[in-house]
């Protein structure tokens, strides 16, 4: 038998048609929003905000956000149940990082009396951080860890989804500019439930490298 955790990830895919009328319960999205609170990241920066797309007038402005680029995208939009933005600081100061280990003092997960130990973990941004003190590089990679962790909460969930790279980041980030403050969207992911009988990519084999040619175990 299958494990468990095999058998979801064979079974989540991504969806090419939504079923419009179909909701992801108030439940699922209050484990998701959890899950994506409960992300990991290099050094506990949780250098991101998520703008989730919810009302028809979040959805439409995401959906008139597609002008210039991956037009084969925005249907999802509106379609779909609902969507994430995913975006990451491209400026993220060791100020801005104080307020996380203020964070991790107040949870008790850090001893007070250790508070300027964990300050200087800053040198991973730092060394990460160029002359102008952009770090989008290293930030945006914290970004789509949350975006993995998500994409498997979603299977465990049995919840369908669309990760997109396909937006038009220029216009997305012009239409969500007082929402997003300053961090850069440059990833989506659409969720809800695919249209049974229309979605081509529905019950397909997972199309995957063999073990042997990404692995090697030593
Ligand atoms: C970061 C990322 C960006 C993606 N962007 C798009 C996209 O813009 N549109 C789309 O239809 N699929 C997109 N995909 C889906 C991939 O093509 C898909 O995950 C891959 O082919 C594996 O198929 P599966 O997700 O069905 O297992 C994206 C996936 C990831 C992880």
């Amino acid at each position: 038998m299958t494990h468990p955790i095999i058998e979801d990830l064979h079974r989540r895919y991504t969806v090419k048609q939504y079923d419009s009328t179909k909701r992801i319960s108030q439940a699922d999205m209050d484990v998701i929003l959890e899950a994506l609170r409960l992300s990991a990241s290099s050094i506990n920066s949780q250098p991101w905000k998520f703008v989730v797309l919810e009302s028809d007038e979040a959805k439409q402005r995401f959906a008139d956000s597609f002008v210039n680029k991956h037009l084969f995208n925005q249907h999802h939009a509106t379609e779909a149940s609902h969507t994430i933005l995913l975006a990451y600081d491209p400026y993220f100061t060791q100020d801005k990082f104080r307020k996380r280990v203020d964070a991790e003092v107040s949870s008790g997960h850090l001893p007070a009396e250790m508070y300027d130990n964990f300050m200087g973990a800053y040198a991973f941004a730092e060394s990460n951080t160029d002359e102008n003190g952009y770090n989008g590089h290293w930030t945006k990679a914290q970004v789509y860890l949350a975006l993995g962790n998500l994409m498997h909460v979603l299977a465990r969930l049995g919840i369908a989804s669309t990760p997109m790279e396909g937006v038009d980041t220029e216009t997305l980030n012009d239409v969500f500019a007082a929402e997003l403050d300053g961090h850069v969207c440059e990833v989506a992911i659409a969720m809800g439930y695919h249209k049974d009988g229309d979605d081509w990519n529905h019950g397909l084999p997972k199309a995957r490298l063999a073990q042997s040619d990404i692995i090697d175990v030593i």
